[in-house]
Protein backbone atom coordinates (compact mmCIF):
# COMPACT_ATOMS: atom_id res chain seq x y z
CA UNK A 1 0.00 0.00 0.00
CA UNK A 2 1.28 3.46 -0.73
CA UNK A 3 1.92 5.41 2.24
CA UNK A 4 1.29 8.80 2.29
CA UNK A 5 2.45 11.83 4.99
CA UNK A 6 0.67 14.57 3.85
CA UNK A 7 2.42 18.45 4.70
CA UNK A 8 3.93 17.11 7.61
CA UNK A 9 6.79 18.77 7.15
CA UNK A 10 7.51 22.80 6.47
CA UNK A 11 7.37 24.08 3.00
CA UNK A 12 11.14 25.31 3.44
CA UNK A 13 12.66 21.88 4.92
CA UNK A 14 16.00 21.36 3.84
CA UNK A 15 16.20 18.43 1.90
CA UNK A 16 19.93 17.67 0.51
CA UNK A 17 22.57 15.41 0.66
CA UNK A 18 25.71 15.84 2.61
CA UNK A 19 29.67 15.01 1.95
CA UNK A 20 33.13 16.66 3.17
CA UNK A 21 36.10 18.06 1.65
CA UNK A 22 38.64 15.63 2.33
CA UNK A 23 36.20 12.94 1.30
CA UNK A 24 35.33 13.86 -2.37
CA UNK A 25 37.25 16.68 -3.31
CA UNK A 26 40.91 15.30 -4.50
CA UNK A 27 43.18 18.19 -5.66
CA UNK A 28 45.27 17.09 -2.29
CA UNK A 29 48.17 19.22 -3.03
CA UNK A 30 46.40 22.29 -5.64
CA UNK A 31 46.14 25.71 -5.62
CA UNK A 32 48.73 25.90 -2.60
CA UNK A 33 46.67 23.27 -0.72
CA UNK A 34 48.62 21.94 3.30
CA UNK A 35 48.72 18.42 3.86
CA UNK A 36 45.62 17.59 6.52
CA UNK A 37 45.81 14.93 8.48
CA UNK A 38 43.10 12.84 5.64
CA UNK A 39 45.79 13.27 3.35
CA UNK A 40 48.60 10.90 5.36
CA UNK A 41 45.77 8.26 5.81
CA UNK A 42 46.24 5.02 3.71
CA UNK A 43 43.29 2.72 2.51
CA UNK A 44 41.90 0.31 4.73
CA UNK A 45 39.39 -2.80 4.07
CA UNK A 46 36.23 -3.56 5.33
CA UNK A 47 37.35 -4.81 8.97
CA UNK A 48 40.70 -3.52 8.24
CA UNK A 49 41.87 -0.05 10.33
CA UNK A 50 43.88 2.58 7.74
CA UNK A 51 47.37 3.15 8.45
CA UNK A 52 48.24 6.55 9.39
CA UNK A 53 51.81 7.41 8.30
CA UNK A 54 53.94 9.93 9.13
CA UNK A 55 53.87 12.52 6.37
CA UNK A 56 53.93 10.73 2.50
CA UNK A 57 55.37 7.47 2.16
CA UNK A 58 56.21 6.65 -1.25
CA UNK A 59 54.28 3.50 -2.92
CA UNK A 60 51.57 4.07 -0.54
CA UNK A 61 48.19 4.29 -1.89
CA UNK A 62 46.06 8.06 -0.17
CA UNK A 63 42.60 7.46 -1.31
CA UNK A 64 41.87 11.13 -0.78
CA UNK A 65 44.75 12.50 -2.68
CA UNK A 66 42.06 11.82 -5.75
CA UNK A 67 39.30 11.31 -3.92
CA UNK A 68 36.29 11.34 -7.02
CA UNK A 69 37.73 14.76 -8.37
CA UNK A 70 35.21 17.35 -7.16
CA UNK A 71 37.52 19.62 -7.24
CA UNK A 72 37.34 19.84 -11.02
CA UNK A 73 33.77 18.26 -11.67
CA UNK A 74 32.27 19.93 -9.04
CA UNK A 75 30.06 21.50 -12.04
CA UNK A 76 28.83 18.64 -13.39
CA UNK A 77 27.84 16.92 -9.77
CA UNK A 78 26.31 20.08 -8.57
CA UNK A 79 23.80 19.77 -11.95
CA UNK A 80 23.25 16.33 -10.78
CA UNK A 81 22.49 17.20 -7.19
CA UNK A 82 19.77 20.52 -8.82
CA UNK A 83 18.20 17.41 -11.18
CA UNK A 84 17.50 15.48 -8.18
CA UNK A 85 16.16 18.95 -6.26
CA UNK A 86 17.82 19.63 -3.74
CA UNK A 87 17.44 22.64 -1.28
CA UNK A 88 20.37 21.91 0.49
CA UNK A 89 24.13 20.72 -0.12
CA UNK A 90 26.27 19.70 2.81
CA UNK A 91 30.50 20.11 3.12
CA UNK A 92 33.27 21.70 5.17
CA UNK A 93 36.03 23.66 4.04
CA UNK A 94 39.26 22.42 4.10
CA UNK A 95 41.02 24.35 6.49
CA UNK A 96 44.36 23.68 4.77
CA UNK A 97 43.08 25.33 1.44
CA UNK A 98 42.63 28.54 3.68
CA UNK A 99 45.54 28.33 5.68
CA UNK A 100 47.75 25.41 4.57
CA UNK A 101 49.99 25.26 7.67
CA UNK A 102 47.12 26.31 9.85
CA UNK A 103 49.44 28.95 12.09
CA UNK A 104 50.19 31.63 8.84
CA UNK A 105 48.75 35.10 9.57
CA UNK A 106 47.31 35.43 6.28
CA UNK A 107 44.49 33.40 4.06
CA UNK A 108 45.19 31.24 1.36
CA UNK A 109 43.47 34.01 -1.73
CA UNK A 110 43.33 30.64 -4.12
CA UNK A 111 41.93 28.08 -1.60
CA UNK A 112 38.79 30.81 -0.78
CA UNK A 113 38.21 31.69 -4.11
CA UNK A 114 37.65 27.57 -4.80
CA UNK A 115 34.75 28.10 -2.43
CA UNK A 116 33.56 31.22 -3.73
CA UNK A 117 33.04 29.47 -6.53
CA UNK A 118 31.62 26.07 -5.77
CA UNK A 119 28.73 28.07 -3.62
CA UNK A 120 27.90 30.32 -6.41
CA UNK A 121 27.24 27.44 -8.38
CA UNK A 122 25.25 26.20 -5.88
CA UNK A 123 23.12 29.39 -5.69
CA UNK A 124 22.95 29.46 -9.30
CA UNK A 125 20.34 26.17 -8.74
CA UNK A 126 19.01 27.61 -5.62
CA UNK A 127 20.77 25.28 -3.42
CA UNK A 128 21.92 26.34 -0.15
CA UNK A 129 25.63 25.50 1.21
CA UNK A 130 25.66 24.42 4.89
CA UNK A 131 29.02 24.51 5.99
CA UNK A 132 31.33 22.41 8.52
CA UNK A 133 34.56 23.94 9.40
CA UNK A 134 36.12 21.46 10.60
CA UNK A 135 35.51 17.73 9.23
CA UNK A 136 38.18 15.65 9.73
CA UNK A 137 40.60 17.30 7.93
CA UNK A 138 43.04 19.51 10.37
CA UNK A 139 46.19 20.81 8.89
CA UNK A 140 48.74 18.13 9.57
CA UNK A 141 51.54 20.81 10.71
CA UNK A 142 49.14 21.13 13.64
CA UNK A 143 50.00 18.28 14.65
CA UNK A 144 53.37 18.13 14.03
CA UNK A 145 54.58 21.49 15.81
CA UNK A 146 51.64 21.97 18.11
CA UNK A 147 50.76 18.36 19.10
CA UNK A 148 47.27 18.76 17.77
CA UNK A 149 44.40 19.64 20.18
CA UNK A 150 46.29 18.82 23.26
CA UNK A 151 48.06 22.35 23.05
CA UNK A 152 45.51 25.79 23.77
CA UNK A 153 47.44 27.60 20.72
CA UNK A 154 45.13 25.55 18.44
CA UNK A 155 42.26 27.48 19.89
CA UNK A 156 43.67 30.78 18.26
CA UNK A 157 44.29 29.13 15.21
CA UNK A 158 40.68 27.51 14.68
CA UNK A 159 39.42 30.88 15.28
CA UNK A 160 41.05 32.90 12.77
CA UNK A 161 40.38 30.13 10.13
CA UNK A 162 36.55 30.64 11.23
CA UNK A 163 36.55 34.31 11.43
CA UNK A 164 38.39 34.44 7.49
CA UNK A 165 35.49 32.21 6.28
CA UNK A 166 32.82 33.69 8.11
CA UNK A 167 33.67 36.92 6.99
CA UNK A 168 34.56 35.82 3.36
CA UNK A 169 31.11 34.24 2.64
CA UNK A 170 28.77 35.94 4.96
CA UNK A 171 25.90 36.47 2.02
CA UNK A 172 26.75 33.23 0.73
CA UNK A 173 26.38 30.87 3.68
CA UNK A 174 23.97 30.89 6.45
CA UNK A 175 24.13 27.83 7.90
CA UNK A 176 27.68 26.52 9.73
CA UNK A 177 28.21 24.02 12.42
CA UNK A 178 31.96 23.95 13.62
CA UNK A 179 33.30 20.14 14.78
CA UNK A 180 31.98 17.50 12.35
CA UNK A 181 31.14 14.61 15.39
CA UNK A 182 32.85 16.09 17.78
CA UNK A 183 31.84 13.31 20.34
CA UNK A 184 33.12 10.59 18.57
CA UNK A 185 36.25 10.69 20.53
CA UNK A 186 34.81 9.76 23.72
CA UNK A 187 35.57 5.76 22.46
CA UNK A 188 39.02 7.16 22.88
CA UNK A 189 40.18 4.88 19.76
CA UNK A 190 43.06 6.19 17.96
CA UNK A 191 41.36 7.08 15.10
CA UNK A 192 38.55 9.40 16.14
CA UNK A 193 41.07 11.38 18.67
CA UNK A 194 43.34 11.59 15.44
CA UNK A 195 40.76 12.99 12.59
CA UNK A 196 38.79 14.69 15.13
CA UNK A 197 41.55 16.23 17.29
CA UNK A 198 45.00 15.19 15.42
CA UNK A 199 46.26 13.12 18.55
CA UNK A 200 47.54 9.75 18.67
CA UNK A 201 47.92 9.25 22.64
CA UNK A 202 52.00 8.69 23.72
CA UNK A 203 52.60 5.94 25.66
CA UNK A 204 53.71 8.38 28.82
CA UNK A 205 49.77 9.49 29.09
CA UNK A 206 46.45 9.29 30.04
CA UNK A 207 44.56 8.92 26.92
CA UNK A 208 41.10 9.72 28.59
CA UNK A 209 42.43 12.93 30.10
CA UNK A 210 44.31 13.85 27.10
CA UNK A 211 40.57 13.20 25.30
CA UNK A 212 39.18 15.63 28.08
CA UNK A 213 41.69 18.42 27.57
CA UNK A 214 41.62 18.48 23.93
CA UNK A 215 37.42 18.30 24.02
CA UNK A 216 37.63 21.33 26.30
CA UNK A 217 39.61 23.36 24.23
CA UNK A 218 37.21 22.18 20.97
CA UNK A 219 34.20 23.09 22.84
CA UNK A 220 35.79 26.62 23.88
CA UNK A 221 36.92 27.39 20.01
CA UNK A 222 33.57 25.89 18.93
CA UNK A 223 31.54 28.92 21.80
CA UNK A 224 33.80 31.28 20.52
CA UNK A 225 33.48 30.81 17.23
CA UNK A 226 29.59 30.95 17.41
CA UNK A 227 29.40 34.64 18.99
CA UNK A 228 32.30 35.83 16.35
CA UNK A 229 30.08 34.22 13.80
CA UNK A 230 27.11 35.61 15.40
CA UNK A 231 28.95 39.20 15.23
CA UNK A 232 29.89 39.64 11.38
CA UNK A 233 26.15 38.24 10.57
CA UNK A 234 23.33 37.92 13.23
CA UNK A 235 21.58 36.16 10.88
CA UNK A 236 23.82 32.97 11.20
CA UNK A 237 22.64 29.59 11.99
CA UNK A 238 25.63 28.11 14.08
CA UNK A 239 25.26 24.61 15.11
CA UNK A 240 27.08 21.55 16.97
CA UNK A 241 27.31 18.29 14.88
CA UNK A 242 27.05 15.36 16.97
CA UNK A 243 27.79 11.67 16.70
CA UNK A 244 23.94 10.72 17.38
CA UNK A 245 24.20 6.74 18.44
CA UNK A 246 22.06 6.02 21.05
CA UNK A 247 22.52 3.50 23.71
CA UNK A 248 19.99 0.73 24.79
CA UNK A 249 20.39 -1.11 28.19
CA UNK A 250 20.95 -4.81 27.36
CA UNK A 251 18.11 -5.37 29.83
CA UNK A 252 15.94 -4.06 32.58
CA UNK A 253 18.44 -5.03 35.15
CA UNK A 254 19.06 -1.73 36.76
CA UNK A 255 22.53 -2.08 36.35
CA UNK A 256 22.41 -1.88 32.75
CA UNK A 257 19.87 0.62 33.06
CA UNK A 258 22.62 3.10 34.92
CA UNK A 259 25.09 1.81 32.62
CA UNK A 260 23.30 3.09 29.37
CA UNK A 261 22.43 6.13 31.32
CA UNK A 262 26.16 6.49 32.04
CA UNK A 263 27.08 5.49 28.36
CA UNK A 264 24.68 8.73 27.10
CA UNK A 265 25.97 11.37 29.32
CA UNK A 266 29.71 10.29 28.26
CA UNK A 267 28.80 10.54 24.81
CA UNK A 268 26.81 13.46 24.78
CA UNK A 269 28.41 15.72 27.20
CA UNK A 270 29.68 17.78 24.08
CA UNK A 271 26.71 18.62 22.87
CA UNK A 272 25.66 19.69 27.03
CA UNK A 273 28.01 22.36 26.64
CA UNK A 274 27.77 23.94 23.05
CA UNK A 275 23.72 23.55 24.01
CA UNK A 276 23.39 24.43 27.33
CA UNK A 277 26.84 26.42 27.68
CA UNK A 278 28.31 24.67 30.81
CA UNK A 279 29.82 21.32 32.02
CA UNK A 280 27.28 18.47 33.14
CA UNK A 281 27.38 17.76 36.63
CA UNK A 282 27.83 14.75 36.84
CA UNK A 283 31.37 15.39 34.46
CA UNK A 284 32.29 17.75 36.80
CA UNK A 285 32.49 15.37 39.48
CA UNK A 286 34.14 12.72 37.21
CA UNK A 287 37.16 14.68 36.45
CA UNK A 288 37.66 15.59 39.51
CA UNK A 289 37.55 12.10 41.11
CA UNK A 290 39.73 11.41 38.77
CA UNK A 291 42.05 14.09 39.63
CA UNK A 292 42.67 15.03 36.06
CA UNK A 293 43.85 18.40 36.80
CA UNK A 294 42.59 19.50 33.54
CA UNK A 295 43.70 23.22 32.33
CA UNK A 296 40.04 24.79 32.14
CA UNK A 297 39.72 27.86 33.10
CA UNK A 298 36.86 30.54 34.77
CA UNK A 299 37.26 32.32 31.48
CA UNK A 300 37.16 29.20 29.13
CA UNK A 301 33.56 28.59 31.64
CA UNK A 302 32.23 32.23 30.65
CA UNK A 303 32.39 31.49 27.18
CA UNK A 304 31.22 27.96 26.80
CA UNK A 305 28.33 30.23 28.12
CA UNK A 306 28.28 32.44 25.80
CA UNK A 307 28.66 31.04 22.44
CA UNK A 308 25.63 28.43 22.86
CA UNK A 309 24.58 27.06 19.45
CA UNK A 310 21.59 27.63 17.44
CA UNK A 311 21.19 24.05 16.46
CA UNK A 312 22.28 20.57 17.09
CA UNK A 313 23.36 19.09 13.82
CA UNK A 314 23.36 15.28 13.83
CA UNK A 315 24.65 12.28 12.28
CA UNK A 316 22.35 8.91 12.39
CA UNK A 317 23.69 5.33 10.93
CA UNK A 318 22.62 2.82 14.01
CA UNK A 319 22.70 2.54 18.12
CA UNK A 320 24.24 0.49 20.49
CA UNK A 321 23.78 -1.85 23.37
CA UNK A 322 25.55 -1.61 26.40
CA UNK A 323 25.61 -4.28 29.16
CA UNK A 324 27.46 -3.37 33.17
CA UNK A 325 29.90 -5.70 33.84
CA UNK A 326 30.19 -8.16 37.00
CA UNK A 327 32.39 -5.75 39.00
CA UNK A 328 31.27 -2.16 38.06
CA UNK A 329 33.22 0.45 39.71
CA UNK A 330 31.41 3.40 40.99
CA UNK A 331 31.69 5.54 38.54
CA UNK A 332 30.43 2.74 36.10
CA UNK A 333 32.60 4.78 33.71
CA UNK A 334 31.99 3.85 30.26
CA UNK A 335 34.37 2.27 27.97
CA UNK A 336 32.94 2.11 24.32
CA UNK A 337 35.78 0.24 22.55
CA UNK A 338 35.25 -2.76 25.67
CA UNK A 339 31.70 -2.47 26.73
CA UNK A 340 29.27 -3.12 23.78
CA UNK A 341 27.25 -5.72 22.64
CA UNK A 342 25.27 -6.93 19.74
CA UNK A 343 21.27 -6.46 20.05
CA UNK A 344 19.48 -9.34 18.63
CA UNK A 345 16.61 -7.67 17.37
CA UNK A 346 18.67 -5.75 14.17
CA UNK A 347 20.17 -6.60 11.32
CA UNK A 348 23.44 -5.50 10.52
CA UNK A 349 24.93 -3.81 7.05
CA UNK A 350 28.09 -5.70 5.47
CA UNK A 351 30.43 -3.52 8.29
CA UNK A 352 28.51 -4.70 10.99
CA UNK A 353 26.74 -1.23 11.62
CA UNK A 354 23.76 -2.35 13.37
CA UNK A 355 20.43 -0.95 11.55
CA UNK A 356 17.80 0.86 13.66
CA UNK A 357 15.52 3.36 12.06
CA UNK A 358 13.44 3.78 15.59
CA UNK A 359 16.51 4.28 17.11
CA UNK A 360 16.56 8.09 14.69
CA UNK A 361 12.97 8.63 16.11
CA UNK A 362 14.34 7.98 20.09
CA UNK A 363 17.31 9.78 18.99
CA UNK A 364 15.31 12.95 17.90
CA UNK A 365 13.16 13.14 20.76
CA UNK A 366 16.10 12.23 23.31
CA UNK A 367 17.80 15.79 21.70
CA UNK A 368 14.64 17.94 22.03
CA UNK A 369 14.04 16.47 25.45
CA UNK A 370 17.29 17.84 26.57
CA UNK A 371 17.56 20.92 24.62
CA UNK A 372 14.97 22.10 23.19
CA UNK A 373 16.93 23.27 20.13
CA UNK A 374 15.69 22.96 16.46
CA UNK A 375 17.60 19.67 14.60
CA UNK A 376 19.12 19.12 11.42
CA UNK A 377 20.02 15.87 10.43
CA UNK A 378 22.96 15.72 8.67
CA UNK A 379 23.81 12.77 7.91
CA UNK A 380 22.37 9.18 7.26
CA UNK A 381 23.00 6.11 5.21
CA UNK A 382 23.53 2.93 4.24
CA UNK A 383 27.23 2.33 3.06
CA UNK A 384 26.68 -0.98 0.79
CA UNK A 385 28.51 -2.71 -2.38
CA UNK A 386 26.72 -1.73 -5.51
CA UNK A 387 26.63 -3.60 -8.94
CA UNK A 388 26.60 -1.95 -12.15
CA UNK A 389 24.93 -3.86 -14.57
CA UNK A 390 25.56 -4.53 -18.11
CA UNK A 391 23.51 -1.57 -19.72
CA UNK A 392 25.22 0.79 -16.94
CA UNK A 393 21.68 1.08 -14.46
CA UNK A 394 22.47 0.21 -10.70
CA UNK A 395 19.56 -1.25 -8.51
CA UNK A 396 19.84 -0.32 -4.82
CA UNK A 397 16.84 -1.43 -3.30
CA UNK A 398 18.49 -2.07 -0.27
CA UNK A 399 19.68 1.51 0.17
CA UNK A 400 16.34 3.10 -0.63
CA UNK A 401 15.12 0.69 2.12
CA UNK A 402 17.28 1.89 4.86
CA UNK A 403 16.56 5.44 4.06
CA UNK A 404 12.83 5.39 3.57
CA UNK A 405 12.81 3.62 6.82
CA UNK A 406 14.94 6.52 8.06
CA UNK A 407 12.70 9.10 6.56
CA UNK A 408 9.40 7.80 7.79
CA UNK A 409 10.93 7.47 11.38
CA UNK A 410 11.79 11.29 11.36
CA UNK A 411 8.31 11.97 10.01
CA UNK A 412 6.62 10.10 13.00
CA UNK A 413 8.79 12.25 15.43
CA UNK A 414 7.93 15.21 13.42
CA UNK A 415 4.32 14.37 12.95
CA UNK A 416 3.88 12.67 16.41
CA UNK A 417 6.27 13.74 18.83
CA UNK A 418 6.14 17.71 17.78
CA UNK A 419 9.69 17.39 17.06
CA UNK A 420 11.74 20.32 15.62
CA UNK A 421 13.75 18.85 12.66
CA UNK A 422 14.93 21.66 9.60
CA UNK A 423 16.61 19.69 7.07
CA UNK A 424 17.88 16.55 6.42
CA UNK A 425 20.66 15.50 4.30
CA UNK A 426 21.69 11.70 3.74
CA UNK A 427 25.31 11.14 3.57
CA UNK A 428 27.79 10.61 0.24
CA UNK A 429 25.19 11.82 -2.17
CA UNK A 430 27.92 10.84 -4.06
CA UNK A 431 29.61 8.20 -3.74
CA UNK A 432 33.16 9.16 -1.72
CA UNK A 433 35.91 7.56 0.29
CA UNK A 434 34.72 6.47 3.04
CA UNK A 435 36.34 7.73 6.18
CA UNK A 436 36.69 5.27 8.20
CA UNK A 437 37.93 2.51 5.50
CA UNK A 438 39.23 4.62 2.71
CA UNK A 439 37.23 2.58 0.52
CA UNK A 440 35.22 3.80 -2.46
CA UNK A 441 33.55 0.14 -2.21
CA UNK A 442 31.44 1.03 0.77
CA UNK A 443 29.17 3.03 -1.12
CA UNK A 444 26.37 5.68 -0.17
CA UNK A 445 25.47 7.75 -2.90
CA UNK A 446 22.20 8.48 -4.99
CA UNK A 447 24.96 8.73 -7.74
CA UNK A 448 27.40 6.35 -8.97
CA UNK A 449 31.38 7.15 -9.44
CA UNK A 450 33.14 4.67 -11.31
CA UNK A 451 36.22 4.49 -8.95
CA UNK A 452 37.53 1.40 -7.37
CA UNK A 453 39.26 0.47 -4.12
CA UNK A 454 42.96 0.79 -5.61
CA UNK A 455 41.81 3.99 -7.28
CA UNK A 456 41.71 2.78 -10.87
CA UNK A 457 38.23 3.71 -12.90
CA UNK A 458 37.47 6.18 -15.16
CA UNK A 459 35.69 9.04 -12.42
CA UNK A 460 32.15 8.83 -14.64
CA UNK A 461 29.19 9.39 -12.63
CA UNK A 462 26.10 7.47 -13.13
CA UNK A 463 22.54 7.45 -11.63
CA UNK A 464 21.34 5.02 -9.35
CA UNK A 465 17.76 3.86 -8.65
CA UNK A 466 17.77 5.78 -5.60
CA UNK A 467 18.43 9.16 -7.56
CA UNK A 468 15.07 8.89 -8.85
CA UNK A 469 13.62 7.65 -5.44
CA UNK A 470 15.03 10.73 -3.58
CA UNK A 471 14.19 12.69 -6.72
CA UNK A 472 10.36 11.85 -5.76
CA UNK A 473 10.76 12.36 -2.13
CA UNK A 474 11.84 15.79 -2.54
CA UNK A 475 8.86 17.10 -4.94
CA UNK A 476 6.83 15.54 -2.53
CA UNK A 477 8.26 17.11 0.31
CA UNK A 478 8.54 13.53 2.12
CA UNK A 479 5.10 12.74 1.16
CA UNK A 480 5.75 9.93 -1.38
CA UNK A 481 8.34 7.62 0.06
CA UNK A 482 7.28 4.68 -2.04
C1 LIG B 1 30.53 10.01 9.81
C2 LIG B 1 31.41 11.05 9.21
O1 LIG B 1 31.27 9.40 10.81
O2 LIG B 1 30.13 8.91 9.06
C3 LIG B 1 31.68 10.91 7.73
O3 LIG B 1 31.03 12.35 9.53
C4 LIG B 1 31.75 9.44 7.37
O4 LIG B 1 32.85 11.61 7.43
C5 LIG B 1 30.40 8.81 7.68
O5 LIG B 1 32.13 9.20 6.06
C6 LIG B 1 30.27 7.34 7.30
O6 LIG B 1 31.35 6.62 7.81
P1 LIG B 1 32.25 5.71 6.86
O7 LIG B 1 33.31 5.20 7.73
O8 LIG B 1 31.33 4.67 6.35
O9 LIG B 1 32.76 6.59 5.79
Amino acid sequence: MERKNDSVLPSDFLWGGAVAAHQLEGGWDQDNKGLSVADIMTAGANGKAREITDGIVKGKYYPNHEAIDFYHRYKEDIKLFAEMGFKCFRTSIAWTRIFPNGDEEQPNESGLKFYDQLFDECHKYGIEPVITLSHFEMPYHLVKAYGGWRNRKLIDFFVRFAKTVFKRYKDKVSYWMTFNEINNQTAIADWALFTNSGIIPRSDENAEKVMYQAGHYETVASALAVQIGHQINPDFKIGAMIAMVPIYPASSDPRDVFKAERAMQSRYWFSDIQAKGKYPDWLVSYQKNKAFDLDITLEDLDVLKAGTVDYIGLSYYMSFTVKAKKDEPKSYKYEERKELISNPSLPTTDWGWQIDPIGLRYALNWFSDHYDLPLFIVENGLGAYDKVENNQQIHDPYRIAYLKAHIQAMIDAVQEDGVKVIGYTPWGCIDLVSAGTGQMSKRYGFIYVDKDDQGKGSLKRLKKDSFFWYQQVIKSNGSQLD
